[in-house]
């Protein structure tokens, strides 16, 4: 039997411009996805995942990836499927998941992908390395959601913070030990899927503005990198409020959102963005360290709430 966990992860700067050959700047986030694995003697998947509210599901090996999968079991079965196909197994497996709640906008999905994929190859002895791990998770997401840059794969595998560019062309860690956020949570579930479709609208209605908001976005990721790494917070922060004007441009925030970005500002953060798809989950403020209970409480305030949770975070690991 083996357990390995994964982080979720935080969206710092860049994102829908990621999906269209851009760069991003990501951190792993505390909050970890696990995923329990053993070989089974008779050649049949199981799956227990709890979060998701699939209990005892199971079918032949042979039909792994064939048929209609319930929704919550779409990810496991398909990072097995992908594994079976490049290294076939004769034995069955169960993979129990657990701990982690997809309710912030974390990326469990892609957290329990790449949980899977490891486990699998711990238990059978067939060695992947971190770049190979990316990729056959990143297809697994690919396969079911036809959309998506893979950033939240590679911060599951590498943890930390990265820059990354449009399906892992370039997986950069940045070299920080700390990085001074307060996350807060809007209220409401935003769906990735739907956000990357209503950009790519805009998208072809407009290419040229939506394409110049990218170039712009790109910019301001080349300058975050370089003062995250510096830790010049203070102008990191004025990048973050560049970027949320250009998201807000998309058309991806909401009157949420902005108040929540507003009221951080107003009680003294360096900055503050939304933080991933957009239309809910999470903003993120850079506060001076005096300043982080005025902060979380105005984020409060505006109807928002605090989550406590570390970032820059160790990616997979095994557990035991
Ligand atoms: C979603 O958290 C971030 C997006 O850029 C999508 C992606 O990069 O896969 C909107």
């Amino acid at each position: 039997m083996v357990t390995v966990s994964a982080p979720g992860k935080l969206m710092l700067f860049g994102e829908h411009a990621v999906v269209y050959d851009r760069p991003c700047l990501v951190t792993a986030v505390g909050q970890r996805m696990r995923v329990t694995v053993e070989l089974l003697d008779m050649p049949e998947f199981l799956l227990d995942a709890e979060d998701v509210k699939v209990i005892g599901y199971k079918k032949q090996m042979s039909e792994v990836g064939i048929g209609e999968i319930p929704k919550g079991a779409k990810f496991v079965e398909i990072a097995l499927k992908n594994f079976l196909e490049k290294h076939p197994m004769k034995t069955g497996i169960h993979v129990t998941t657990s701990e982690f709640s997809s309710f912030f906008g974390f990326g469990s999905s892609s957290a329990s992908t790449v949980c899977t994929m490891k486990a699998i190859s711990e238990l059978t002895g067939i060695k992947l390395s971190n770049k190979e791990l990316f990729d056959l998770s990143y297809k697994t997401i690919l396969d079911i959601q036809g959309k998506g840059s893979g950033f939240d794969v590679a911060t599951a595998v590498y943890g930390g913070t990265l820059y990354f560019v449009t399906g892992g062309k370039v997986i950069e860690p940045l070299n920080i030990s700390e990085l001074p956020l307060i996350v807060g949570y809007s209220g409401v579930k935003a769906d990735t899927v739907t956000l990357i479709g209503e950009v790519k609208k805009k998208l072809e209605e407009e290419p040229e503005k939506v394409n110049r908001i990218f170039d712009a976005i790109k910019d301001l990721v080349e300058k975050a990198k370089a003062d995250i790494v510096k830790g010049d917070w203070e102008t990191v922060g004025k990048w973050m409020n560049f970027d949320q004007e250009y998201l807000r441009d998309l058309g991806i925030s909401t009157e949420k959102l902005e108040a929540m970005i507003s009221a951080a500002k107003k009680a003294g953060a360096y900055g503050a963005k939304l933080s991933g798809a957009g239309g809910g989950d999470c903003m993120i403020a850079l506060v001076p360290n005096d300043k982080r209970k005025a902060v979380g409480d105005a984020i409060t305030i505006a109807g928002g709430q605090v989550i406590d949770v570390s970032v820059n975070t160790e990616g997979i690991r095994v557990e035991k």
